[in-house]
């Protein structure tokens, strides 16, 4: 199912970005890219300039998310929508059109506090990507960036979250989680827009703390073998987990979600399964995961047991 648009690139503001960035580069193991117009750092998943973007400053959180248009009718045909719907629309300044290296750039609220950066032209990089830790790149042709995961408070948000999503934006709803967690419920709804089974999800945790918004950010690569060289990276770096690997139950994928240095997290996945324009699954799901994806603390117990040689 294309709709015209992918996930095009995350901003990312940092109180460290140094610490940041050699976790992105050596940890996750992105390929650095030229310095943005405005300093920001960048890197770089495929043949694009860049995918990721960090700059200096209070807040250890996303500070904008980028989703590309495929062509210019698309481009006016959302903005209108969304403006006539009432969400806030600002043209992008030149400078921040060659910061990101973007064509056409407008800025548009959204109900989970981190704008929207709605582009045209994500600019080709003047060189060609490689990576010794992804020989066969990223899983970006035609899909764009991997995903983006925000968390909200309140159900008001939530609503209005998917509001934006669905009617706004235009994206489809693949399906949706529900799961009970202390006294209360998580809901996480899960979007798409091209082949990939989510560009976007907003998870629903009920009186969470929002100050940080950015849940996750995932990278897709074409084979579990670079996921497990990942997952060893981690480990080898002493890099914490927020979990081990394991696959979803709903998209398949084969993944495991470090933690950055401002604490939002990195999933490494693959074996994604994709939706096509005959997508009929759309239904509630009961768990987030089939196998793993364990939280550190459960994992050291497991491995501290009975049968362990240490234990
Ligand atoms: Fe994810």
């Amino acid at each position: 199912m294309h709709r015209g648009l992918e996930a095009a690139y995350i901003g990312i503001e940092s109180t460290d970005p140094a610490r940041l960035g050699s976790y992105l580069t050596e940890v996750v193991g992105l390929m650095p890219g030229q310095a943005a117009s405005d300093g920001a750092a960048t890197w770089r998943l495929d043949h694009k300039a860049q995918r990721v973007w960090v700059r200096e400053g209070a807040r250890g959180d996303a500070v904008c998310m980028g989703f590309e248009a495929a062509d210019a009718r698309v481009y006016d045909q959302v903005l209108e929508r969304l403006s006539g719907q009432g969400w806030r629309v600002a043209a992008g300044a030149p400078e921040a059109r060659r910061a990101r290296r973007v064509r056409e750039l407008a800025v548009v609220e959204t109900p989970w506090g981190v704008p929207l950066e709605w582009v045209t032209g994500l600019e080709e990089a003047a060189t060609p990507f490689s990576s010794p830790h992804y020989p066969e790149g990223f899983v970006t042709r035609g899909q764009g960036f991997g995903h983006f995961v925000f968390v909200v408070g309140t159900a008001d948000e939530y609503e209005a979250a998917r509001r934006f999503a669905l009617v706004g934006l235009g994206l489809a709803l693949s399906d949706w989680l529900r799961l009970p967690m202390g006294g209360t419920e998580m809901h996480v709804s899960f979007f798409h827009c091209n082949p990939r089974h989510h560009s976007l999800a907003i998870a629903f945790l009920p009186g969470a703390d929002v100050s940080q918004r950015l849940h996750h950010i995932n990278f897709e690569v074409a084979h579990v073998r670079s996921v497990g060289m990942a997952y060893d990276r981690a480990l080898r770096t002493g890099t914490p987990l927020a979990n081990a690997l394991g696959q979803h139950a709903n998209d398949g994928m084969v993944s495991f979600y470090s933690v950055s240095p401002d604490r939002w997290r990195v999933e490494i996945g693959a074996t994604g399964r994709t939706v096509g324009d005959d997508w009929s699954d759309v239904r509630e799901y009961d768990r987030i995961s089939d196998w793993g994806h364990q939280p550190p603390d459960a994992l050291a117990q497991a491995l501290a047991g009975p049968f362990s040689s240490h234990a």
